[in-house]
């Protein structure tokens, strides 16, 4: 089948479906490859780029739909791209089905497959395929990079002879895939960072990446589990709302930085970040709203443009910024529609099978066989699971502290009591029938195991490594004992020894390796 891609018409939108990359990665699917000419040019990747991947370039947008049994590209195909649809062609690209009826309709009626990117199911095996997470992503990282830019002072805090400065501090509200994504990027340039989401399962992942997740002392039992609800949160009741909007009031005041990304899909984007909190701001602080396409987080959002107010807040509410990186963007989308068609074309010959009964090809089917297949069904695999938050631990008291203690000293007592006499009763078993020369390695050999044992047992599991490391020593006494006797009469003897030879020399080589890889890990390439 061809795959082409033609130049995106949308007005300013630098991204391209199709890299000289994911073109080589569609070849090997057997496939052929061909782009509207210049349609990389925004992105960083040239005509000369694409001829080299061995794609083929056609003039005009007409010939290129055309030509193509599939065409992937990245917005919302306007009147003129749906009018060149055709029968049985496959057109891969953001949709929004929920907002664009009638050009559902159009598409059905022209006996198109539409493959909708944002319709992909939030499950485990789509992750290669979403192309929301994707751009998410780059949004959530360039949302800090802009408001750096738009902030007059540094992220990280600084002692200078010239004199202190104090770190800035950033609030990310929501933390999906574009807040992680902005939380990251905050705290490696050392901001101190507060992130709040209404799912509190995300509050260690929150933490793990260095900013603090800020609570709300509230029990909502209404809030569900982001699996049941397709991987996205469900809508919190007024109450906690209110609180959560009392939290962010106390907070604004000494917040330089909110980056707001709070979104349930399909319903206009909450009010968080009201006029009152703006004014509490001091100068110079910035807001960027990455929910601005549905009405921003912030109640003074203009949706694509850069405001500051009178007392010098920057409210920032682009909606293009995976556009502004388009070369990255272009890369990762380009590979969730690489992605998108090796599940299509699950003989790797060339061949597009339209698998209905698949969650993913299912769910990102908006229109197929002349229909209209959007809604789809609820994937027949959950979202991917959210954790569930761990449980506080009890506190204790100092006196049951150290009874728990001493409970657990004289359990692990009895235990040691019980291996001990039993191991006794085995040797003296073993000493009735054995020759006296053979007890007296045997009882060596009973000991070093229960050393070898206790000592590693205690060791914790991140030092295992390190520790496989220096076992080569120990190994390499192994070997020297086995090529003492390799030599011996006894048949037995001669198996044992090459046996113990081969097995020291796993842990030696196997040791080497993994003592390379480490330090590889420490490395800067
Ligand atoms: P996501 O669904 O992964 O994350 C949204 C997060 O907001 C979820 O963790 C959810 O629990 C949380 N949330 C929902 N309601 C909330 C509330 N009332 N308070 C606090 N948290 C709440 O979505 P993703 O992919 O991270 O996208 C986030 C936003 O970024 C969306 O609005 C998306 O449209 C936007 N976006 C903007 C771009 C731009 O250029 N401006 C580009 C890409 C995405």
């Amino acid at each position: 089948m061809k795959i082409g891609t033609p130049k995106e018409v949308l007005e300013g939108e630098r991204r391209v479906a199709m890299t000289p990359d994911s073109a080589l990665q569609l070849q090997k699917l057997g496939h052929e490859c061909a782009i509207e000419s210049g349609a990389g040019e925004a992105a960083g990747f040239t005509d000369a780029a694409y001829k080299e991947a061995g794609v083929e370039i056609i003039k005009s947008a007409a010939a290129l739909w055309k030509a193509s049994d599939v065409v992937a590209k990245v917005r919302i195909p306007t009147d003129t791209e749906l009018k060149r649809l055709t029968k049985g062609q496959t057109l891969i690209t953001y949709f929004n089905p929920s907002e664009n009826e009638e050009q559902l309709k159009i598409a059905a009626e022209k006996g198109a497959t539409v493959m909708a990117m944002e319709m992909v199911p939030r499950i485990s095996r789509a992750q290669k395929m979403d192309a929301l997470s994707s751009m998410a992503n780059i949004a959530g990282y360039r949302a800090v990079i802009e408001a750096s830019n738009n902030f007059g002072r540094f992220f990280t805090g600084q002692v200078t002879a010239a004199g202190k400065v104090p770190p800035a501090k950033v609030l990310v509200v929501g933390a999906g895939v574009a807040g992680l994504a902005a939380i990251g990027a905050s705290t490696s340039l050392g901001a101190i960072t507060y992130a709040f989401d209404v799912r509190p399962e995300v509050a260690e992942q929150i933490e793990s990446m260095g900013a603090e997740f800020v609570f709300l002392d509230f029990a909502d039992t209404e809030v569900k589990d982001g699996a049941e609800t397709g991987g996205y949160a469900a809508p919190s009741s007024p109450e906690f709302q209110a609180k959560q909007l009392e939290k962010f009031r106390e907070l604004a005041p000494d917040i330089d930085i909110v980056i707001t990304t709070a979104l349930i899909p399909g319903r206009p984007a909450p009010k968080l970040w009201t006029k009152d909190m703006v004014e509490m701001m001091k100068n110079g602080s910035v807001i960027i709203d990455l929910a601005a396409e549905r009405g921003g987080n912030c109640e003074l959002t203009q949706k694509d443009e850069r405001i500051v107010t009178d007392n010098g807040v920057t409210i920032i509410g682009y909606t293009d910024f995976p556009s502004r990186m388009a070369q990255q963007s272009s890369s990762l989308y380009s590979t969730n529609i690489r992605h998108m068609l090796t599940d299509l074309t699950p003989e790797k010959d060339g061949k597009i099978v339209h698998d209905m009964e698949d969650d993913v090809i299912r769910g990102a089917t908006v229109t197929h066989s002349g229909e209209v297949t959007y809604p789809p069904p609820p994937p027949k695999v959950k979202a991917i699971a959210a954790q569930k938050p761990k449980e506080k631990p009890k506190e204790l008291t100092p006196e049951e502290k150290r009874a728990a203690e001493i409970a657990a000293f004289k359990k692990q007592t009895k235990n040691q009591v019980t291996l001990l006499a039993v191991g006794a009763a085995l040797v003296l078993a073993v000493g009735l029938i054995a020759p006296a020369s053979f007890m007296q390695h045997f009882i060596v050999f009973l000991l070093s195991v229960f050393v070898g044992f206790q000592v590693i047992w205690g060791v914790a599991h991140s030092l295992h490594t390190p520790l496989m490391a220096v076992t080569n020593a120990i190994s390499s006494i192994i070997i020297l004992g086995a090529l003492i006797q390799i030599g011996s009469s006894s048949m037995l003897i001669t198996i044992l020894a090459a046996v113990s030879v081969f097995m020291a020399s796993i842990n030696i080589f196997g040791g080497f390796l993994v003592t390379r890889r480490m330090l590889a890990m420490f490395q800067k390439s």
